[in-house]
């Protein structure tokens, strides 16, 4: 296993020790949850008694492969696990670059915990510093969209699989913003959220509790500091 996996493994075994009987529990995204997804899919079949809410079809797959139970209908969610693709000092999040940022929201939103599995190579000073920052846009008008986001002094490129524009599991297509070190997170949160195109962007503020940061030979804990401001 290449070092990188090796961290992930670690961070998203440790996730899985969360888990007890009757959670419902949020099954993120990505390369990290999928060990979290393989653990938890081991106690399942060794008697856990939970259901899942799956965050992208491809985890959806992937869960029932490993015999997770999945919810029917769910309202709130206990726990979830999901990735990032990056993590400031106040668990602040950019995520999405999988592609299923809108899905992981709801579901992160609906949470009473959630915890952020990653590598140390997922921590930054600032958000946007490494990663772009992922926006789903429907289809219809989103030129026009991307030009609202260009004026927020963002460079939107288009996702695109050959020729096509990709599409997330909702049909959408994907902005990958170019921002550089984020000063005001909450303000362009919010900008963002005011533009009539945009479904949803990988900003993941005020969300998550715990990151359980992996490495070759463990893990470490990290918890929001202050706590959470909103009142959930
Ligand atoms: C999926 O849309 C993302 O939010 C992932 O959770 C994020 O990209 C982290 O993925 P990895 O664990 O694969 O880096």
């Amino acid at each position: 296993m290449a070092n990188s996996d090796e961290a992930k493994r670690q961070a998203g075994e440790r996730a899985a020790e969360l888990v007890a009987d009757d959670m419902v529990v949020g099954l993120g995204t990505g390369s990290t949850v999928y060990f979290f997804l393989l653990k938890l899919g081991e106690r399942c079949r060794q008697g856990l008694k939970i259901v899942g809410v799956p965050t992208s079809l491809a985890t959806e797959a992937l869960a029932r492969e490993q015999g997770i139970p999945l919810a029917d209908a769910w309202t709130a969610v206990d726990l979830v696990i999901d990735g990032a693709d990056e993590i400031d000092p106040h668990l602040d999040l950019i995520k999405g670059m999988g592609g299923a940022l809108v899905r992981e929201k709801i579901v992160a939103q609906a949470a009473s915990r959630v915890v952020v599995v990653g590598d140390e190579g997922k921590l930054v000073g600032a958000l946007g510093s490494r990663s772009p920052l992922p926006v789903e846009v429907i289809p219809f008008g989103w030129e026009a969209t991307a030009r609202r986001v260009l004026q927020l002094g963002m460079a939107p490129v288009i996702r695109r699989r050959a020729s096509e524009p990709y599409r997330t599991d909702n049909g959408n297509y994907l902005l990958e913003c170019h921002t550089g070190p984020i000063d005001h997170a909450a303000t362009l949160a919010a900008a963002l959220d005011g533009i009539a195109g945009v479904v949803g962007h990988g900003l993941f503020l005020d969300l998550a509790t715990t990151a359980i940061i992996g490495s070759e030979t463990g893990t470490r804990l990290l918890h929001r500091p202050g706590g959470l401001r909103r009142s959930a």
